[in-house]
């Protein structure tokens, strides 16, 4: 069987050991004669899923005890309204960094709920870089900063986060799990989990527990960060299958060692990638400014947009899949998430060069 080479953005490749685990146990689930998708909700064996999932996840990101672990649907996109719907207080002000598209889409949202502020924004720079800290500027009565912490179209990431007398909240669908972060510096961390943490449909959500206290009561129900946590996240009906994969993603972090080593290996793929294009004298341009590289999704355009086509067709002939840039940037992306191997960073790096070769 050949795997292809996934550089899809999101959904984006998934372990293969997950995938076999999940195959081999998709008819017959521990015995129960059913699939994980087959079992109630409230029984036994998924019960022992859903909290494993949730003490694995605990334990590889270090969550103090001062945060709970949600899981929503809806994706990250939601949490852009449940954000401000839930902590937005009256007579506070939302503040946001624009670093992209999906910041942008957060502040458009937050602006339906109540008062926001830009507290940096790179838009002008066509979203290159992430704005200095130092040029982070607050606004009065702060509800809290939102930042995006990778942009997974425009390729670029933080790699230092804002130390503010305020909370904190960020957009981490892109690169949570990918590299060690101190979650006791953030009020609140989201990330829909279709890139480093299993398929589509479960939304992660940590939020620190004081944060509950004063949610508005008027919320509808299912919109109510309160209804997840009072009820282990079951109030309803959850997206048991994806928990499940997410449970397995999770043990496979931990059986590689953990988030450290998973962030060296990310390092080392993106530094792969980078410094081919770093060494193709301007063949392949990069989008993302130096200091603000993503090892999530590596950006870059060709000389123009005949050369970009042969790429991505010839590319795809080659078994390499999702190398196009996003439709609203254009150019190429290679998302590299956590499950994506180090040889197949290797194998774009040679297919690049060899390219570059024939067409200079
Ligand atoms: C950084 C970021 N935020 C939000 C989203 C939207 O996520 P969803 O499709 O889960 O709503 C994406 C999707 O790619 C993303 O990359």
């Amino acid at each position: 069987m050949k795997r292809a080479y996934n550089f899809n953005a999101g959904p984006s490749a998934l372990p293969l050991p997950v995938l076999q685990r999940a195959q081999e146990e998709l008819l017959n689930f521990q015995n129960t004669g059913m699939s994980v998708m087959e079992l109630s909700h409230r029984s036994k064996e998924y019960d022992e899923v859903h909290n494993k999932a949730k003490q694995l996840l605990r334990k590889l990101m270090n969550i103090p005890d001062t945060h709970d672990i949600l899981f929503l649907q809806g994706g990250a996109s939601l949490q852009f309204s449940m954000v401000p719907m839930n902590l937005l207080h009256e007579g506070k002000v939302a503040n946001y960094v624009l670093t992209g598209a999906w910041s942008e889409k957060a502040l458009k949202e937050a602006k339906k709920i109540g008062e926001t502020h830009v507290a940096a924004s790179s838009k002008e720079a066509n979203y290159t870089h992430i704005p200095a800290l130092e040029h982070i500027q607050l606004s009065e009565r702060t509800a809290y900063l939102h930042i995006t912490s990778n942009n997974t179209i425009f390729g670029t990431q933080w790699h230092e986060f804002p130390d503010l007398p305020v909370d904190l909240i960020a957009d981490m669908s892109s690169d949570i799990l990918s590299r060690e972060v101190d979650v006791k510096k953030f009020a609140l961390i989201y990330a829909g989990a279709q890139k480093n943490l299993g398929p589509s449909g479960v939304t992660v959500v940590i939020i620190r527990k004081d944060l509950l206290e004063n949610i508005p009561d008027h919320l509808p129900t299912m919109l109510n960060y309160n209804t997840y946590s009072s009820s282990n996240s079951l109030y309803n009906t959850p997206p048991t299958f994806a928990i499940y994969m997410l449970s397995l993603v999770l043990e496979w972090v931990d059986e590689q060692g953990g988030i450290s080593i998973i962030e060296k290996r990310n390092k080392e793929k993106a530094d792969i990638l980078y410094r081919c294009i770093d060494e193709s004298k301007g063949f392949y341009s990069p989008h993302a400014e130096k200091g603000s590289r993503s090892f999530m999704n590596v950006t870059f355009t060709l000389p123009n947009d005949e050369l970009t086509k042969t790429f991505l067709a010839e590319a795809k002939e080659r078994g390499f899949v999702g190398l196009a840039g996003h439709r609203s940037v254009g150019g190429c992306r290679a998302s590299i998430y956590n499950a994506v191997p180090l040889e197949a960073c290797e194998a774009l790096a040679d297919f690049m060069r060899e390219f570059q070769q024939r067409f200079i």
